[in-house]
């Protein structure tokens, strides 16, 4: 046992557990958080994403002790609902949920590459996005939330509205550039239920 302070979406806290312990497990079941989700358990989907000093953290895999005196942010933390983070806001947009499940990874992800590198390009971003999951097969809409995320980060207004289309050409580009395994797996997908 040992307690490890650190900070949680800005606010000081400790926990007294195995250092060894998954980083997960403190944060939802010592510090009551229902936010990242425990998904594989092997950092094999990313629903347990945080940032660990702004860079994205599988969380189910990382020990308690790597957060000792560091900042920890979870989706709750990255933006509020007056106040969304772009790729929140992108999300919203774009429609992209359907069961949720997987949200918490592919925004933490997304938001933590942007924070770096703004102007990423499809393949930069589909890089970044290696190792995800998306159950529900909603991959061509997350990148089009990205690519939506990068534009209001550059200053333009959002639209505030409820999309089911893409909102441009160059939106749609997107749809060509995901990867080819979330092509299939939304093909497929599509396939069951039609
Ligand atoms: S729960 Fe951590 S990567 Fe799946
Ligand atoms: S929206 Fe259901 S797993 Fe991604």
């Amino acid at each position: 046992m040992a307690t490890v302070a650190f900070t949680l979406d800005g606010k000081p806290v400790s926990v007294d557990a195995d250092p060894d312990m998954p980083l997960l497990y403190a944060i939802r079941n010592d510090l009551g958080h229902n936010n990242p989700h425990f998904g594989c358990g092997l950092a094999q989907c990313g629903a347990c994403t945080v940032h660990l000093d702004g860079q994205a953290l599988r969380s189910c895999v990382a020990p308690l002790s790597s957060a000792a005196g560091k900042k920890i942010t979870t989706i709750k933390g990255l933006g509020t609902p007056d106040k969304p983070h772009p790729v929140q806001q992108a999300y919203l947009e774009e429609q992209v949920p359907q069961c949720g499940y997987c949200v918490n990874g592919w925004i933490m992800t997304a938001a933590a590459l942007l924070e770096g590198n703004p102007k990423a390009n499809d393949a930069q971003i589909r890089d970044a996005l290696v190792g995800l999951k998306c159950r529900c097969g909603t991959h061509m809409s997350i990148m089009r939330a990205i690519k939506r995320a990068q534009v209001l980060m550059a200053g333009a207004p959002s639209t505030k509205t409820t999309l089911v289309e893409p909102a441009s050409a160059a939106l749609t580009s997107v749809e060509a550039a995901a990867p080819k395994a979330a092509l299939a797996t939304a093909a497929a997908t599509e396939a069951r239920l039609s």
